[in-house]
């Protein structure tokens, strides 16, 4: 298929884009490079230089004739959009907006949308599954509703199939070691935690040590990209051969806490990697874990790589490469 990636410049996009190109697409980037870089380009796609909340430049893009594509040209960091909900308006929804129609326009009928379990807000009970009520808790979690919500309306009036993908903590780095650009300014645990192992940092501080769980500090499900990857890839397939749209979880289904990824790190790095326990993070729910039960049974999905180990070793052989944030040894 002639796939268009929205995004496939950045941290999941570039491997999004490389498990299409094993699956044998013809796979073409459309990305402003915000956030993703010209170093995660592949040579085998092709680029297009630009900008999701310019109609013209999505359109001109669309015009190239897709059969599918896969939008993950977005802002994801929480904490910012609730700081700076414009941005978010105008880069996640009107983009998202100008991205479907666009698509539209131009017979691309099939849309894998990177969606987030930000949609579900404080579970109600673990592990989540499809059924959970959705409540975000931040306006990156209600963007990403809300895009699922037009995807629903353009599926019943314009025939679009789409796929809904919702990515639990995404992490890890592509096992080959080609995709090697680290993001900038990271907001997450591992990326954070390897920051202190590279000594960028003085110490890790560690949101809670009273949850109610294994450890007193916080589960989570943390989801290997290249895995996430693969999803995309088993996803575009079955919404274009059933002809039916789908929304699931992606995660590993393990709740990994916030002690026990440090420990993982510090084993696998060697490093010292200081933490201090300071309270909790507001926001922060106790544990959040998915059941993929769903993308098993419709997609076929399988994670391979998203145990604690393969996350922080694939990262760590990353961020060896960089002797400072941005600059490579
Ligand atoms: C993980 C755990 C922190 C940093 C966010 C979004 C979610 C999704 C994934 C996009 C938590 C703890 C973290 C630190 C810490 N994004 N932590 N010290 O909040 O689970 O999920 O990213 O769709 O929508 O909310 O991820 O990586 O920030 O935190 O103790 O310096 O690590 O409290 O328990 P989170 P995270």
């Amino acid at each position: 298929m002639k796939v268009l990636v929205l995004g496939g410049a950045g941290y999941i996009g570039s491997h999004v884009v490389k498990a299409m190109l094993a699956a044998g697409h013809d796979v073409t980037v459309f990305d402003n490079l915000g956030s993703g870089q010209l170093g995660n380009l592949f040579p085998e796609a092709k680029f297009i230089a630009g900008d999701i909340r310019h109609a013209d430049d999505v359109n001109a893009a669309f015009a190239r004739g897709f059969d599918g594509c896969v939008h993950l040209a977005a802002y994801k960091a929480v904490g910012e959009s609730m700081a700076e909900p414009e941005k978010y308006s105008v880069n996640n929804i009107s983009g998202t907006l100008n991205m479907l129609n666009a698509a539209c326009a131009h017979g691309c009928k099939n849309v894998v949308f990177s969606s987030s379990a930000a949609v579900f807000g404080s579970p109600q009970y673990v592990p989540i599954d499809e059924r959970h009520p959705t409540d975000p808790e931040s306006y990156y979690g209600f963007t990403k509703l809300e895009i699922e919500r037009f995807l629903a309306w353009y599926d019943r009036l314009k025939g679009v199939r789409y796929a809904a993908l919702r990515y639990f903590n995404a992490a890890g780095y592509d096992v080959d070691g080609r995709i090697d650009g680290l993001e900038r300014n990271p907001q997450n645990l591992l990326p954070i935690v390897m920051e202190v192992a590279s000594g960028w940092r003085k110490e890790l501080q560690i949101f809670g040590q009273d949850y109610d769980t294994r450890d007193g500090t916080c589960v989570r499900d943390y989801v290997h990209v290249a895995d996430l990857a693969q999803a995309h890839v088993n996803a575009l397939a079955y919404i274009a051969k059933n002809d039916r749209s789908l929304t699931v979880n992606l995660g590993s289904e393990k709740g990994v806490t916030v002690t026990e990824m440090v420990e993982v790190a510090r084993k696998i790095t060697g490093k010292e990697i200081p933490a201090a326990y300071v309270g909790r993070r507001s926001g922060d729910a106790s544990a959040l874990y998915a059941t993929s039960a769903l993308a098993r049974e419709t997609i076929g999905w399988a994670p391979k790589y998203s145990d604690v180990e393969t996350l922080v070793a694939s990262t760590w052989k990353v961020y060896q490469k960089y002797k400072a944030p941005g600059e490579k040894k």
